[in-house]
């Protein structure tokens, strides 16, 4: 098992490992005293953990409860986040005890969200069992719900107090649920060249990948905790990502219309000279071991529609927007660029 400690306003470790959502209530005893824990999943990871976990906890002397919702970024809403601190509530859970998000980005954002505010914080722990949830959402303390208007509008950062990492959970993911991650993926090879180079290691293995995605992420995180500067390069090909993502009414999910946004960044960066024609060539060869969805071919949208639906993102900073250039391997910068000049960037 690895261990990597987070740095930021609190310190916690991310446990990377197989086999460990079975022994979670042993490993929470490293840490906390018996208390109550609120586990908070889904139906779908409920049915194949949900027991484990929760005889986990019992037998190592947990007294825990469970809040289940329906599996889809749909749940993760207003509604939602009521029922889940009437649950907290109604437990008598108080800022000695744990609120648990077993689950992919959707729990984990709202449980996140949820501990972050009830009783105004209680810890939380993250046993993310998705490779987005693994590699970005479960790490770093962005918690969020969305709102009509759009994704993740309300949240707060508050860093949970472990992270357990099962790689042995991504066995039992689909097609879809996998694509969606490795895209999120690709995001790190182009900012770290550890990750790309690990992508062209021939022993490739999963609990590495995840690991040195964790590692930049925690690098990141410690310098830049609330996103006033470098983690905002954590947002290369997001937000031509979420616009995707919008516009299909979130029919692409988020790691395809990412992978998507990359190859709108990687051309640009070939249009403004920053890389060539050939290196770009090189580096989809690369990406395309993780994720075929590098494609802007695969984007049903036009690239005005996209743009125009840019101007919302919440990187919009009066009239210019936060973009993340990529200029090379692990070379990649935040550039301001005024919205009117937007649509020449890409076209
Ligand atoms: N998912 C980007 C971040 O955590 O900053």
């Amino acid at each position: 098992m690895r261990v990597i400690t987070v740095n930021a306003s609190k310190s916690y470790d991310i446990l990377v490992g197989s086999g460990l959502i079975d022994i979670v209530g042993g490993i929470l005893t490293q840490s906390f005293e018996p208390c109550k824990v609120a586990v908070i999943t889904d139906d779908i990871v409920d049915e194949i953990y949900g027991e484990s976990v929760m005889q986990s906890l019992e037998e190592s002397g947990y007294d825990a409860r469970k809040f289940l919702f329906k599996n889809g970024e749909k749940s993760k809403n207003i509604n939602t986040y009521i029922d889940i601190q009437n649950f907290l509530a109604k437990n008598e859970l108080t800022r000695k005890d744990i609120v648990l998000a077993l689950g992919g980005g959707v729990v984990g954002d709202i449980a996140g969200f949820s501990a972050s505010t009830y009783l105004r914080g209680i810890n939380y722990v993250q046993v993310p069992t998705t490779i987005l949830a693994q590699i970005d959402s479960s790490v770093g303390g962005k918690t969020a719900i969305d709102l009509e208007c759009g994704k993740n509008l309300v949240g707060a950062f508050h860093q949970p107090s472990l992270v357990v990492c099962d790689i042995e959970a991504l066995s039992t993911l689909t097609d879809e649920v996998i694509e969606d991650g490795l895209g999120e993926g690709a995001k790190y090879a182009l900012l770290d060249k550890r990750v790309f180079m690990h992508i062209l290691n021939k022993n490739f293995d999963l609990e590495t990948f995840v690991s040195l995605c964790i590692e930049y992420k925690k690098q990141i995180v410690e310098g830049d905790e609330f996103e006033s500067g470098n983690r905002k390069l954590l947002n290369l090909g997001h937000t031509i990502g979420h616009a995707i993502e919008k516009l299909s009414g979130y029919t692409i999910s988020h790691g395809k219309a990412v992978a998507i946004g990359l190859d709108y960044i990687l051309s640009a960066s070939v249009k403004h000279g920053k890389i060539t024609s050939d290196d770009y060539e090189k580096i989809k060869v690369v990406l395309s071991h993780l994720t075929k969805n590098v494609d802007k071919s695969l984007c049903p949208f036009d690239i005005k529609d996209i743009v125009e639906c840019m101007v919302y993102d919440k990187k919009r900073e009066g009239d210019s927007i936060s973009l993340v250039v990529y200029n090379g391997l692990g070379n990649c910068e935040i550039e301001s660029i005024k919205l009117c000049d937007l649509l020449g960037y890409f076209q």
